[in-house]
């Protein structure tokens, strides 16, 4: 059965606590922590911003896949890279320059990923999928954690892997992000996810969090 990595995203956890739930996802045995920066404009909500990742990156050397669901990619792509991000993953509905984002996010240093929301049309994706490191298939909208799991956005899943499957020279992960849970973590896998993001699920208090990641990353 395939695996797939672990990538816990912290607005899962207390946001008073953010240093803890870090310590958390690291000893948890997950494989990197995903970070969602909302703008409040490209969605209808704020989490935080380049201060925050630079303040996390001081107590952790974990991988920072951080997702960002703001406007104006293009000026905070430097900032992110100061701040500590190894990979910067923007939505592809966020800006005209989708190509000269790319390119910039590599030069500055970092692996570059495009993340679609699921009311966008996934062909959009396709003159970019050579030059990118992951895509995130939205199984949400963009937003809130704790989100029920879109079903139909399966197909998404199921087609980039095709994709690959067909022209191998594309590289790029394919991670699935929103409403993942013990219960449809294999599905995605089996359809083509090499990362599954999970927030709320991961944050379960009944239950440790190494488990969780085991199951979720089909350990056992
Ligand atoms: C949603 C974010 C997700 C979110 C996932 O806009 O991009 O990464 O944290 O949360 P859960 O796993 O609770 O759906
Ligand atoms: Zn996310």
């Amino acid at each position: 059965m395939k695996k797939a990595k672990i990538s816990a995203s912290i607005i899962g956890g207390d946001m008073c606590r953010l240093a803890d739930e870090l310590k958390k996802i690291e000893q948890g045995g997950a494989d990197m922590v995903h970070l969602d920066v909302m703008d409040g404009n490209f969605v209808d909500n704020i989490t935080f911003g380049p201060d925050t990742v630079r303040g996390l990156r001081s107590c952790s050397k974990m991988f920072f896949d951080v997702h960002l669901m703001i406007y104006r990619v293009y000026d905070y792509v430097e900032r992110f890279k100061k701040a500590g991000a190894d990979r910067l993953t923007f939505q592809i509905e966020a800006t005209e320059y989708v190509d000269d984002t790319i390119k910039f996010i590599k030069t500055c240093g970092m692996q570059v990923g495009l993340a679609i929301s699921p009311e966008t049309n996934p062909e959009l994706l396709l003159p970019h999928l050579a030059k990118v490191d992951q895509v995130i298939v939205m199984t949400v909208h963009p937003g809130f954690a704790g989100q029920k799991f879109m079903d139909e956005m399966v197909d998404r899943i199921e087609f980039l892997s095709m994709m690959k499957k067909n022209h191998s020279e594309l590289k790029f992960e394919i991670s699935v992000d929103g409403g993942i849970h013990l219960e449809n973590a294999k599905l995605c896998r089996e359809k083509g996810a090499d990362i599954l993001v999970s927030a709320s699920a991961l944050f379960d208090k009944n239950r440790p969090m190494k488990e969780i990641i085991q199951l979720m990353r089909g350990d056992k």
